[in-house]
C-alpha cells in the first residue's frame, strides 16, 4: 500500500527552487506524494521563484498541477494540522520523508521531537518508525546549536545534506546547481535520475 508514496516538506530556508524541482522528480518517478508546506516556505516561493501559493492546501495543490504541469491525481497538499493526513500516524505514513529545503527552525524542532504542526508531526513518525528521513539544510554558517541539532539527529539515522552543490559537473545554469543537488537527493532515496553525470563515468575530465 506504501509504495511509491512519500512525503515531501517545503520550510521557509533559501532554496525553494530545489522543492519545486524535487517535486517535480518524484511525480515524473510516479511517487504519490503528500506535501507540507510551513507559512515561511510560502514567503521564500513567493520571494525566491514568484509563485504566491494559497494557505488553503486545495487551492495551493491545484497552483502547483498548473504551475509544474503535472497530474493532480498524486499530488497530496496537506494542511498543517491536518491531524487526519496518513503522513501523521505510523500506522499509515510512508517510510521515506524528505525535508527541502530544510530551515534551522524546522531543524530545531525535529531534533527535539516537538510536532507542534504535521510538518514537524511526520519527521517525528518517521524518526521513531525508524524509516529514511532526509533533511536538506540551508544556513552558513552553522552555528554550535546547528551543528549540535545536525549530530543529534544523524546519530539517529537521518541524513544530514547541506544544500551544498558542487561544480565538477560544469554547471552552466542555475538549473544545473539545482539539478546536482536534486539528483544526490533521489540517489538517497534509491530513485533512478540521469539529471547530472556520474563522478567517473561521463563527467567532464580536464584536458
Ligand atoms: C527569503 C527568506 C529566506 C530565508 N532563508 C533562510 C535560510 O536560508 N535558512 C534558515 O534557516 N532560515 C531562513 N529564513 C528564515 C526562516 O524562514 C524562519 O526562521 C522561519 O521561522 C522558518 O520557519 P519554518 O521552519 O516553519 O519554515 C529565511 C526567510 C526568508 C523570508
Amino acid at each position: 500500500m506504501k509504495n511509491k508514496q512519500i512525503t515531501l516538506a517545503w520550510t521557509g530556508a533559501s532554496g525553494a527552487p530545489y522543492g519545486l524541482r524535487l517535486l517535480e522528480c518524484l511525480l515524473a518517478a510516479d511517487y504519490q506524494v503528500y506535501l507540507l508546506i510551513s507559512s515561511a516556505a510560502r514567503v521564500v516561493l513567493a520571494t525566491e521563484h514568484g509563485l504566491k501559493l494559497s494557505a488553503a492546501p486545495d487551492t495551493a495543490q491545484q497552483q502547483l498541477v498548473a504551475h509544474l504541469q503535472c497530474s493532480a491525481e498524486k499530488l497530496v497538499v496537506c494542511g498543517k494540522e491536518d491531524w487526519f493526513s496518513p503522513v501523521a500516524s505510523g500506522s499509515a505514513a510512508p517510510k521515506q520523508m524528505i525535508i527541502c529545503p530544510c530551515s534551522a527552525s524546522t531543524l530545531a524542532s525535529v531534533a527535539y521531537g516537538m510536532s507542534n504542526n504535521l510538518l514537524e508531526r511526520a519527521a517525528d513518525v518517521v524518526i521513531k518508525e525508524r524509516g529514511q528521513l532526509l533533511l536538506v539544510i540551508r544556513e552558513t554558517p552553522f552555528s554550535s546549536i546547528h551543528l549540535e541539532n545536525m549530530l543529534k539527529l544523524s546519530q539517529l539515522g537521518v541524513t544530514i545534506m547541506p544544500a551544498a552543490p558542487g561544480f565538477y559537473h560544469q554547471p552552466q545554469t542555475i538549473d544545473d546547481l539545482v539539478d546536482f543537488m536534486v539528483a544526490r537527493i533521489l540517489d538517497h532515496l534509491n530513485i533512478e535520475q540521469g539529471l547530472v553525470p556520474r563522478w567517473g563515468y561521463d563527467q567532464r575530465q580536464p584536458s
